[in-house]
């Protein structure tokens, strides 16, 4: 089956994060939004079906979560990536969020120091200092236009005190697939130092461009042993709403842990819809998300030649995964607060300011490409009418 990207679906008053908290985040309830990651799409048609399917039985009370839903992750992640999981492995969390922030109190004490690797998905953050653990940073490079991760400085981070890594991995923003010799690298680092690598997978479906996603788990039976993997199928398939993910963690005593403050907190029940949907997304689910990689290319595409004809002042980070790109609005003269005003006030268009993913944000923007062609040619071109009046 062929499927439409260019439908615009209309998701004003649906009391969707990214339309209708407008007015509260940007000041003007009618900014184009390219900003929070999800997609404009609709959730494919064998989700909802699934779902409706359910709803058919009119009682939707306490659940549990079938075989089906472990055997229909442990064969996408095989087949995705040809890593073999167990069931056993498997932990459900209500949100790959949440999981960071479980794995954070379950696994390390307050006062531990934690890894982050910035410009990062700022919720990384959070999940350290609102434990008080201390967060250490090791700022990304950008050479040749790319995300690099700067090994020198990290090592020299490691101390006794140092007792997780958390790994964007593949990288938002920036959308760096990391590659086996980096993975190799902080692996050897991890095992060394008995570190634990959280390593949030959540963006390894939408890979780009021919590359190929390696998970943490699959670098050495070392460092799976101290990796807790979070994958969900939520950015895939626009199912964040649903607040259904796993974490894959191999060690006993490591799960046992995590699985103990899920339990504490009560939150491991999840819901009926997650469970149904995220099956029905993990059997049936590989055309379509073929069909949508190739359309997010061609959006990427679009921005990065649009930007090298009419824009050459912003640059564009291609990313290897993920459908948000990298903006780099340096060269435009403005500052990141004259960035906002700008894109916000005159160019009517909601992008996430690069300062929110902290050390190496100022003067970027991240946007949000998982929308019809004909939304993106609009903030191109809102951007391009007023940017040319002065550059
Ligand atoms: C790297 C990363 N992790 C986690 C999330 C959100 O996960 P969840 O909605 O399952 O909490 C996002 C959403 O953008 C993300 O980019």
């Amino acid at each position: 089956m062929k499927y439409d990207f260019d439908e615009i679906v209309n998701r004003e008053n649906t009391a969707c994060v990214k339309y209708d908290l407008r007015k509260e985040l940007f000041g003007k309830p009618d900014v184009i939004p390219a900003w929070v990651a999800d997609m404009d799409f609709k959730t494919p048609d064998f989700i909802i079906n699934a779902l409706k399917k359910r709803l058919e039985h009119e009682i939707l009370a306490y659940s549990i979560r079938p075989d089906g839903f472990y055997d229909s992750v442990i064969k996408w992640i095989k087949d995705s990536h040809g890593l073999t999981i167990e069931k056993d492995w498997i932990v459900f969390t209500p949100g790959i969020v949440p999981a960071l922030n479980f794995a954070v109190l379950s696994l390390t004490s307050p006062g531990d120091k934690i890894i982050v690797q910035p410009p990062v998905y700022f919720p990384f953050f959070n999940a350290i200092t609102d434990h008080g653990r201390i967060k250490v940073d090791n700022p990304l490079k950008i050479i040749d236009n790319r995300h690099e991760i700067d090994f020198g400085n990290l090592c020299g981070l490691i101390d006794e005190k140092v007792k997780m890594i958390m790994l964007c991995s593949p990288h938002n923003p920036g959308g760096r697939v990391w590659s086996l010799n980096e993975l190799r690298q902080i692996g050897e680092l991890c095992v060394r130092n008995k570190i634990i690598l959280l390593s949030d997978e959540i963006h390894s479906d939408l890979i780009l461009f021919g590359n190929k996603h390696i998970p943490s788990m699959s670098i050495s039976d070392e460092l799976a042993e101290l990796t807790v993997a979070c994958f969900a199928p939520s950015k895939t398939f626009n199912l964040a709403g649903l607040s259904t993910s796993v974490a894959v963690i191999k060690n006993e005593e490591l799960r046992n842990r995590f699985k103990k403050t899920v339990e504490s907190l009560h939150v491991g029940s999840g819901n009926i819809f997650g469970t149904v949907a995220l099956q029905a997304a993990y059997e049936n689910g590989r055309d379509w998300l073929n069909q949508l990689l190739e359309y997010i290319e061609g959006n990427i595409r679009y921005v990065d030649q649009f930007c090298k004809e009419k824009l050459p002042a912003v640059k564009v980070m291609i990313p290897e995964a993920t459908y948000m790109v990298w903006l780099d609005f340096r060269e435009t003269g403005m500052n990141s607060k004259r960035q906002k005003e700008f894109l916000i006030d005159e160019c009517g268009v909601g992008l996430n300011d690069g300062r929110v993913f902290g050390i190496g944000g100022e003067g970027f923007q991240r946007m949000n490409l998982a929308c019809p062609r004909s939304t993106l040619v609009a903030i191109m071109e809102n951007i391009y009418e007023k940017m040319r009046l002065f550059i």
